[in-house]
């Protein structure tokens, strides 16, 4: 298969952390995208690693083989086997790689390697219209919070980041102070639609394009603390005022920052990406960012902000067209930088 040939079709596997994910993608748009997502962890008040390796080896086969029959591909019509390299859960990630290895090997197709920062980027591609270059992303995930400058489908400039916690820790933690289990960024969602942002909490002050949570959390977990003392039933009575302040001062954080990215490259279109992306608030802040700053606004469907393979198979196909492919030596890297 050249990759001048018309119909390019790649299984890709995605099994970074906690969601045992398979797809096809044809020529850059996906035809299936099954994602299992383990709620095993749930008893547990966060991912166990060693359990989501294991429940990964469970499901792969089974997803990988949905996919295939969602598409209605079988093997044969295969030309590539994308998988999730990292960053992610080193166990987790040994099994996606280690099958995608085995699958393409007995198939004889070549393997393409993916960061998973890239691919929650490359996910915007999976719908039309695509973001024109260069666009600004503001990646905002369970382990990441970065803005990027995307000049091209694989090139990647990391303007800001994180220096602490990642805007989805924000959430978990926060929710998890208030009892809401694991993962909290959906849970506080949901909750927020129905209070006030009455409470406020101290917008860090970071140079430059970076972001910090931890102070937020701690202002959190202190204010929580001190009104348990007056009166212990303050968390149940408030709280859907207490997730709407929360999400609150996590949407404006990252909006304001990603306001002064925007400000200062000029750059005339926006994107967010990653789990957090799904926030219904920062969807709705973003909107209204694009109006203020006159730039056009890419908000991924639901099913392509939370980990899937689907984003796999669309940056999987960019490498494809430009001959990147992986050696079957190739081993997956825990942190793995954009
Ligand atoms: O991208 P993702 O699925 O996995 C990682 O690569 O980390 O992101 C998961 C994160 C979790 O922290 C989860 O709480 C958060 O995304 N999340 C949300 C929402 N949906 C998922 N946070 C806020 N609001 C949501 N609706
Ligand atoms: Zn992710």
């Amino acid at each position: 298969m050249h990759p001048s040939e018309s119909i390019v079709n790649i299984l890709s596997i995605e099994s970074s952390c906690d969601d045992t994910s398979a797809a096809v993608v044809q020529n850059g748009m996906p035809l299936s995208n099954i994602v299992f997502s383990q709620k095993i962890h749930e008893q547990y008040g966060g991912i166990v690693p060693e359990v989501a390796s294991r429940d990964h080896q469970l499901k792969m086969v089974p997803v990988v083989e949905r996919a295939l029959a969602e598409a209605s591909i079988n093997f044969s019509q295969l030309h590539a086997i994308a998988f999730t390299r990292g960053p992610g859960l080193l166990g987790s990630l040994i099994v996606g790689t280690s099958f995608a290895k085995g699958l393409a090997l007995s198939l004889d197709l070549p393997l393409i390697e993916v960061n998973h920062m890239q691919a929650h980027i490359l996910a915007h591609f999976a719908e039309q219209p695509h973001p024109k270059f260069p666009f600004l992303c503001l990646t905002v995930s369970g382990g990441h919070t970065q803005i990027v400058n995307v000049t091209d489908h694989l090139d990647f400039e990391l303007i800001g980041q994180t220096i602490d916690d990642a805007a989805g820790e924000a959430f978990d933690k926060s929710g998890k102070i208030l009892g809401l289990g694991y993962p909290a960024g959906p849970k506080i969602d949901e909750i927020a639609q129905k209070g006030q942002p009455i409470f406020k909490f101290p917008e860090p002050q970071i140079a430059g394009f970076n972001f910090s949570f931890s102070g937020v959390k701690t202002a959190i977990l202190y204010f929580i603390q001190k009104q348990l003392k007056e009166d212990p039933a303050f968390i149940h009575k408030n709280i859907e005022n207490l997730c709407a302040s929360i999400q609150h001062i996590i949407v404006k954080i990252l909006i304001n920052k990603f306001r002064k990215a925007i400000q200062q490259t000029g750059v005339k279109h926006i994107a967010i990406a990653g789990g957090v992306s799904a926030n219904s608030s920062l969807r709705t802040a973003l909107k209204k960012l694009g109006t203020e700053m006159n730039c056009s606004v890419h908000i991924p469907k639901f099913e392509y902000c939370t980990d899937n393979a689907a984003m796999i198979g669309v940056a999987g196909y960019y490498k494809f067209l430009k001959g990147e492919f992986a050696s079957h030596n190739i081993e997956p890297l825990a942190r793995y930088a954009l």
